[in-house]
């Protein structure tokens, strides 16, 4: 496995190869990254895994300087999940000089739910995204669904740009308790690392209830909050929405419920598919 730093180096690499794949990462890598690397895998000849913390995606206030870099065992998990290449720029590199042009998803898909809570996410996540495509120039790339509406946003980009690049979408992995695997579960206490699956157990409320017929969403949305809210949690949003763009339910086709809450300091993402 080769590590590069520079897009220099990256270009006679990827040379000859007929369909990279990209799996780009912040690093602090887990099970949920690694099962990414091993479908990029299955789609090309050649596996880019990509480690950069994307300041442009980082309110003020966010844990940018915070978040955890562990580059060494990142890259071991990587050599032995059939990664070919990390690609791990500096913020130099990425960003030789103030970004000016920036990607700016629609409104109705990006400044919802996430985009929301925090605003500008998704343009630093788009911006990103696009140069990493563009350095990689890769066939495909992978992104899990644990972050579903940053997998919706990456579609449409691909789509509305016409980026010649596959999007696969992975299955998020958790662990036995059902809590999604997230580098941000490192900052919880263990009091709270007990409770933390039960974000995973109000959605799987909901979907229970979908499939049992009910269709009053916002009280179904007010009660999962109102369920975690009594637990200790601050939930930002508890919402059912359409698969395809994140639509109101009522526009029809297939559902999917998503929620983010806050646990002590620590915010956590989650949704199910119905
Ligand atoms: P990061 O949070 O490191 O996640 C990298 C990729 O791993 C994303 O596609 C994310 O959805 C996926 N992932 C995280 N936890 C997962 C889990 N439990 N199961 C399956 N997949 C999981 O998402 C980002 O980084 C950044 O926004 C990035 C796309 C790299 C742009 O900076």
């Amino acid at each position: 496995m080769q590590i590069i730093r520079t897009i220099a180096e990256l270009r006679p690499a990827l040379r000859a190869k007929r369909k990279p794949v990209l799996v780009p990462t912040m690093g602090n890598l887990h099970a949920g990254h690694l099962s990414l690397v091993r479908s990029a895998r299955e789609h090309g000849d050649l596996v880019v895994t990509s480690i950069f913390v994307n300041r442009l995606q980082f309110a003020p206030h966010e844990d940018f300087a915070a978040y955890p870099r562990t580059f060494e065992s990142d890259c071991e998990l990587l050599a032995a999940s059939g990664c070919d290449i990390v690609f791990a720029p500096t913020d130099g590199e990425v960003y030789p000089e103030a970004q000016g042009y920036t990607v700016h998803p629609p409104p109705a898909l990006a400044d919802i739910l996430e985009g929301q809570v925090r605003p500008g996410f998704f343009t630093g996540v788009c911006t990103v995204v696009l140069k990493l495509f563009n350095m990689v120039q890769p066939a495909a790339a992978v992104f899990g669904k644990k972050d579903y509406q940053q997998l919706l946003v990456v579609r449409s980009m691909v789509r509305q740009l016409a980026l010649p690049i596959e999007i696969v979408a992975a299955e998020t992995v958790r662990d036995a308790s059902g809590l999604a695997l997230s580098s941000r579960n490192g900052y919880l206490n263990d009091s709270h690392r007990a409770e933390a699956a039960q974000l995973h157990m109000a959605l799987s409320k909901l979907v229970l209830a979908a499939r049992s017929g009910r269709t009053d969403w916002q009280t179904l949305e007010r009660e999962a909050q109102e369920f975690l809210r009594a637990r200790g949690w601050q939930p930002d949003y508890v919402a059912m929405r359409r698969q395809s763009d994140l639509g109101e339910p009522s526009m029809g086709g297939p559902l999917v419920a998503l929620a983010a809450a806050r646990l002590g300091g620590t915010r956590l993402i989650d949704n199910r598919e119905i």
